[in-house]
C-alpha cells in the first residue's frame, strides 16, 4: 500500500477516470451517510406553542406535543434517536439547580410522554448536566467562585438516576467533571437500570460555537452575570481546544469508569480528535456538530453565499469520513428527508 509503484503511476493511472459518473462516484465512495447515522437534537419547552430560535434557522423549542411529532416524524426518516434539551422557566432555576432530580420536571415528562407513545421504536437520550437548571448557567455547583467537582457528581448521578426511570435509553453527560461516569454508571446500576446506557461528552471543549445553544435553552445570560461577578468560568472544566493529547487521557478514563460510547464536541474543529479516538479506541464515537457550527452554515446560506443543503451534507459527510459513528446534528431532519430521496 505504500509502495508507489504498487499504486500505479500516470499516464496508465488516471484517478479522474472513477470521477466520470455519477454513477461511478457513488459506487466507489469510501464512506456513505445513511439517516441511521443521524441523532437529532430537540429543545422542549413548557409553553403551548413553538418558539424560535433565532441563532439557529429551522429550529424551534418545541411542546412536549410537539416534541412527539418530532418523534414521529425521526422514526418515519428512520432517524434513530432523538437527543432532549429542557429549556426551564426561569422561576424553578436555583443556585444548587435542584430541579434537575425531580422526577416530573419537563425533561423527565417529555421521555415518559415519548415512551408512552413510541415505546423502543425510537431512542431517547437525554444530556447529564445542571446547566438547564442553575442560576448562573454553570454545569455544575459553584462555592466561593468555584465548581465543585465530587458536590457536582453526586447530584448528576440523582440526576440520571430520574431519566432513566423516565425511560431514556441513553444518558448522556455532558458536565465534564472528573469521575462521573463511573458515579453515574453505579447509581443506575445501585437502582435496577443497568440497562441504560451511558454516552459520555469524554471530549468536550471549552468552545465559541455554543453560542447558539446557550441562547436557545437561556443560559448564556446567566454565563454572562456569573462572569461579570468573576465567577468560574467554562474553562476550567471544559477542554481547551488546544489540547488533543488531553481528549484521549479523557476518553480512556471515562471507558475504564464504563462509558458505552463516547462523544467528541464540537465536531468540525474537531476531526482530528475523532480520528484518534475511533482509532485508539475502537468503541462507539459519536461526534455533536453543535449549534454554532449549524449557525454559521445558515447564516451564509441564508446571505447566499454558499448552497447550505450541500455544505451541510459535505460537513456531516467528513465527520463520519474522520471516524464518527453517529453524528448529533440539528441539520438531522433535513438531511434524513433528502437522503431518503434518493
Ligand atoms: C451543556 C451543553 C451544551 C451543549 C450541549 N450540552 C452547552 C454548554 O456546554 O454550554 C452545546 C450544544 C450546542 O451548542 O449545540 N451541558
Amino acid at each position: 500500500m505504500n509502495d508507489p509503484q504498487q499504486l500505479g503511476s500516470f499516464p496508465t493511472t488516471r484517478l479522474r477516470r472513477l470521477r466520470r459518473h455519477d454513477w461511478l462516484r457513488r459506487a466507489v465512495a469510501e464512506t456513505v451517510l445513511t439517516p441511521a447515522d443521524l441523532i437529532w437534537p430537540i429543545f422542549v419547552h413548557d409553553h403551548e406553542a413553538a418558539l424560535p430560535v433565532p441563532s439557529m434557522p429551522g429550529v424551534e423549542r418545541l411542546p412536549v406535543e410537539g416534541v412527539l411529532r418530532a418523534a414521529e416524524e425521526a422514526i418515519r426518516l428512520g432517524i434513530p434517536a432523538l437527543a432532549i434539551f429542557p429549556v426551564v422557566e426561569p422561576a424553578l432555576k436555583t443556585d444548587d439547580g435542584a430541579h434537575a432530580y425531580e422526577a416530573d420536571n419537563l425533561a423527565c415528562r417529555t421521555v415518559r410522554a415519548i415512551r408512552q407513545r413510541f415505546g423502543d421504536a425510537l431512542g431517547i437520550i437525554c444530556d447529564v448536566a445542571l446547566d438547564p437548571y442553575t442560576t448562573h448557567g454553570h454545569d455544575g455547583l459553584l462555592a466561593d467562585g468555584q465548581i465543585q467537582n465530587d458536590e457536582t457528581v453526586a447530584v448528576l448521578c440523582r440526576q440520571a438516576v430520574v431519566l432513566a426511570e423516565a425511560g431514556c435509553h441513553v444518558v448522556a453527560p455532558s458536565d465534564m467533571m472528573d469521575g462521573r461516569v463511573g458515579a453515574i454508571r453505579e447509581s443506575l446500576d445501585a437502582v435496577g437500570r443497568d440497562d441504560v446506557a451511558i454516552l459520555s461528552y469524554a471530549a468536550k471543549y471549552a468552545s465559541a460555537f455554543y453560542g447558539p445553544f446557550r441562547d436557545a435553552v437561556g443560559s448564556a445570560a446567566a454565563l454572562g452575570t456569573a462572569a461579570s461577578q468573576g465567577l468560574a468560568d467554562k474553562k476550567t472544566y471544559q477542554m481547551n481546544p488546544a489540547n488533543a493529547a488531553e481528549a484521549l487521557r479523557e476518553v480512556a478514563l471515562d471507558i475504564a469508569e464504563g462509558a458505552d460510547m463516547v462523544m467528541v464536541k464540537p465536531a468540525g474543529t474537531a476531526l482530528d480528535v475523532i480520528q484518534r479516538v475511533k482509532t485508539t479506541f475502537g468503541l462507539p464515537t459519536f461526534a455533536y456538530q453543535v449549534s454554532g457550527e449549524y449557525a454559521m452554515i445558515h447564516a451564509a446560506a441564508d446571505n447566499g453565499w454558499l448552497d447550505g443543503e450541500a455544505a451541510a451534507l459535505e460537513s456531516i459527510l467528513v465527520i463520519k469520513r474522520a471516524g464518527a459513528d453517529c453524528v448529533l446534528t440539528y441539520f438531522a431532519p433535513e438531511l434524513a428527508r433528502r437522503l431518503g430521496e434518493r
